[in-house]
């Protein structure tokens, strides 16, 4: 007997009526029109069955800190910064930890049960890589929480960077993070890179860097990335996050960069939600959108993710854990509003992502893990537009939240009588 049938769900890839069969965690079967004896059958009333949302670039160490010790006045990136460095001298880990975990919280309520967070490394204490690592512990059995050892303040601008960065890793860190364009140079910026891929190469580790997150278009740090990524044999284990510099570089200089990223199989993480925010702050009309070419790297093979970057924190007020969100953005952003370009951005927040993390067992299909989202929604392209509620969660077949169905009543039917079901697209 199974233990899970869930049945007469839409799948991402718009085939309808399909049963999910689940057994000891796993998925056992995905046939249209399965019966089957189970523990539990669940009737998916035709809505979206989808793998959980994954966030591929996120600081968990500084979110929900929003306020703490003032609000970010200029609503820049340098500003968040700074205000970044005066919290730090205040922050216990026990508080970073309940911080956290709320936050871990909103995202299992949102169906996000994978996130890459960066930690600071910057501070010799190690305070931050202690508090996620503990965090990282705690949500393992709900949530898959990558932790990116990240130089805030610059690995080699800051006194004792690279030691940091390297005990980062020892202590358990899985990923090499880096800042070039924050650092003194852009030669500095570029040692940087190649230093922390070597670091990458030697230990066997993924890289994900900050790369050139400004609107000077002669940031040029992802050309040495791909270059570095290629030298070592990394293809495939690096990623540029936010790459914002590419909005606002010449575009001779683009034909040339996107194919080198793509033959270098370094994959592009774009933050909507930040990158529409803290771009373009110098500029005064027309302001630049600042978000990296999406659609671009995505036609040319390139494997392109949406993260949510921040939420509530020293650079960004707002945010909920809501990945459809930051998809809904991002077709806003980059202009991707064919059918294909939105279908698109859902799979940035679920399958690129996950491809980006190297996350084993995720999707719909026999062998997987039976971990995913019920969304009140017919279709990917619902999902977004509607941002969806999300009906039932589950992580390796075990059930983790569920929400009611949202459907309005209306007191005073207005034109008509209202039939209000969740076939009818309401938000
Ligand atoms: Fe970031």
């Amino acid at each position: 007997m199974l233990d899970l049938l869930i049945t007469n769900a839409t799948l991402p890839d718009g085939r309808t009526g399909m049963s999910v069969a689940v057994q000891a965690g796993r998925i056992a079967e995905v046939t249209a029109g399965l019966t089957a004896p189970a523990a539990e059958t669940i009737d998916a009333g035709g809505q979206l069955l989808s793998p959980p949302f994954c966030d591929p670039h996120f600081h968990m160490d500084a979110t929900l800190s929003y306020g703490l010790p003032r609000v970010n006045e200029s609503g820049t990136l340098l500003e968040g910064i700074a205000l970044w460095g005066e919290l730090k001298p205040t922050l216990t880990a026990d508080a970073m930890i309940e911080r956290a975990l709320t936050y871990c919280d909103w995202a299992v309520a949102k169906g996000l049960l994978a996130i890459r967070s960066h930690v600071d490394t910057s501070d010799a204490s190690m305070l931050p890589v202690q508090a996620l690592l503990e965090v990282k512990k705690r949500v393992a059995p709900y949530i898959d929480l990558q932790l990116v050892a990240f130089p805030q303040d610059g690995v080699l601008r800051t006194q004792g960077g690279v030691d940091s960065l390297k005990r980062a890793l020892a202590m358990g860190v899985d990923i090499v993070g880096g800042i070039p364009h924050f650092e003194r140079t852009m030669s500095e910026g570029a040692a940087s890179v190649k230093l922390l891929c070597e670091i990458a190469a030697q230990q066997g580790k993924l890289v994900d860097m900050h790369c050139d997150e400004t609107d000077d278009p002669m940031s040029r740090h992802i050309e040495t990335l791909a270059f570095e990524a290629q030298r070592l044999g990394l293809q495939g284990r690096v990623n540029g996050s936010h790459c914002t510099s590419m909005h606002s570089m010449d575009n001779y200089y683009v034909s040339k960069l996107i194919p080198l990223i793509a033959e270098s199989g370094v994959s592009v993480i774009a933050n909507p939600l930040i990158n529409i925010t803290l771009q373009g702050r110098h500029d005064t009309y027309p302001k630049r959108r600042g978000m990296t070419r999406v659609p671009e790297l995505m036609a040319a093979g390139v494997n392109v993710a949406f993260g949510h970057d921040c939420v509530m924190d020293p650079w960004y007020g707002m945010g909920s854990a809501d990945m459809l969100e930051v998809a809904h953005m991002g077709l806003h952003v980059a202009q991707m509003t064919s059918q294909a370009g939105i279908k698109a951005c859902f799979d940035a927040v679920t399958v690129n992502a996950a491809k980006v993390m190297h996350l084993q067992g995720y999707g719909i299909e026999p062998g997987c893990d039976a971990s995913f989202v019920l969304l009140q929604a017919r279709d990917k392209i619902e999902a977004i537009r509607l941002r969806a509620n999300r009906l039932k969660v589950w992580k390796r077949g075990k059930l983790l939240v569920q929400t009611p169905e949202v459907t309005p009543t209306f007191i005073h039917p207005i034109a008509r009588p209202v039939k209000a079901s969740n076939s009818s697209g309401f938000p």
